[in-house]
């Protein structure tokens, strides 16, 4: 069950520059490519000849070339023309909304007259050359939500990620949750702590000494329909914490934007902004591959307690005050899809 009315990350946009891509968004089969103008489509993956993937076809001049008999494809759905055929009886095909902005293409699966390319969120960040921005996708065989769950306890740090930024004190420090409207907010804050590994390697790339005790903090932020971003940093202990002065600190926003695929899986855009030393294009690669190994921790616990719950249904599970966050942000998914079936019954 997905909220369906909301733009989700379909894809980046290298990912169609040079041919379609089929990709399954919220159970729906769509191929996206560029049309004649470079701009951005995202079309049902299903020619209206025979029923073959218009993804294994290609782009010829803005129009998509179906790869069994060459039938074309407008952007809007609307065949063109195909070899030696009239057209004019063939059904159109599905065309959804779709906006490419801040370095990713966002598709909106739900009713396309409730489409708003204002509603896009707003990532300062990625339009703000104070700042840079690396990351990865990743697709797991997983439930957004366990994804969303995993996000807003970063307990688990201490146990997954034991060698990068995990630490003892993160669970001896008690988190708290607060719920803003649709979002959700889940926080800690660890003072006097030694930096683990990541962060230390982030204070050296600062000029800031590693050998000294920090204050660090999380604090993650929930939105519709599954985006998390974390701020996440350290400070020279008693500087203020998360108020240091920028000479003080170092800190960056975890970019999580997590697309059903399916029920069980997901297409997981992951990355990180930060904005000291941004044209520094190797320690953006070097925190990219940081993460990658951090995250792909992280999907190894997934896909297996995903396996889990599929085979043990019925069990119940508990809910600690470690789960708030994740708890909470499934409230505000479950309403939001309650609302659209009232609006529009059968929608899911
Ligand atoms: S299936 Fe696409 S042209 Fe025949
Ligand atoms: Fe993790």
């Amino acid at each position: 069950m997905f909220a369906r009315n909301q733009w989700y990350v379909a894809c980046t946009p290298a990912e169609i520059d040079d041919k379609p891509l089929g990709r399954q968004v919220c159970g729906e089969r769509i191929v996206f490519y560029r049309g004649a103008e470079g701009q951005a489509v995202g079309l049902e993956d299903w020619c209206p000849h025979r029923g073959a993937p218009l993804s294994l076809g290609r782009v010829v001049e803005g129009r998509l070339v179906c790869g069994y008999h060459g039938l074309e494809m407008g952007c809007d759905g609307k065949t063109v023309a195909m070899p030696g055929q009239r057209v004019r009886g063939f059904a159109p095909i599905r065309s959804f909304p779709i906006v490419e902005r801040h370095g990713f293409v966002w598709l909106w699966p739900g009713d396309p007259a409730k489409a708003d390319p204002a509603a896009v969120p707003d990532l300062k960040w990625a339009q703000d050359p104070a700042w840079a921005y690396g990351g990865g996708l990743f697709h797991i065989a997983c439930d957004y939500r366990l994804m969303i769950d995993n996000l807003m306890d970063l307990t688990h740090e201490t146990y997954v990620h034991a060698t990068s930024i995990g630490q003892k004190e993160i669970d001896q420090a008690a988190s708290s949750t607060r719920v803003d409207g649709d979002q959700v907010v889940t926080e800690r804050f660890m003072n006097g702590v030694q930096a683990p590994p990541f962060w230390q390697m982030a204070l050296r790339s600062h000029q800031l000494p590693t050998d000294q005790p920090v204050d660090r903090w999380q604090i993650c932020r929930f939105s519709p329909p599954s985006h998390v971003m974390i701020e996440v940093g350290v400070a020279l202990a008693g500087q203020g914490g998360y108020h240091a002065g920028a000479d003080q600190k170092v800190s960056s926003i975890v970019v999580d934007f997590i697309t059903p695929e399916s029920d069980t899986s997901i297409w997981y855009f992951w990355g990180m902004a930060r904005n000291f030393r941004p044209d520094d294009k190797a320690l953006t690669a070097q925190i990219r591959d940081g993460q990658g190994k951090i995250f792909s921790e992280d999907l190894q616990v997934l896909v297996q307690q995903q396996r889990n719950l599929l085979q043990w249904p019925g069990r119940e599970l508990l809910k600690l005050n470690i789960d708030a966050g994740g708890v909470q942000a499934r409230k505000v998914i479950d309403r939001l899809i309650a609302a659209e079936q009232v609006a529009a019954p059968g929608l899911a």
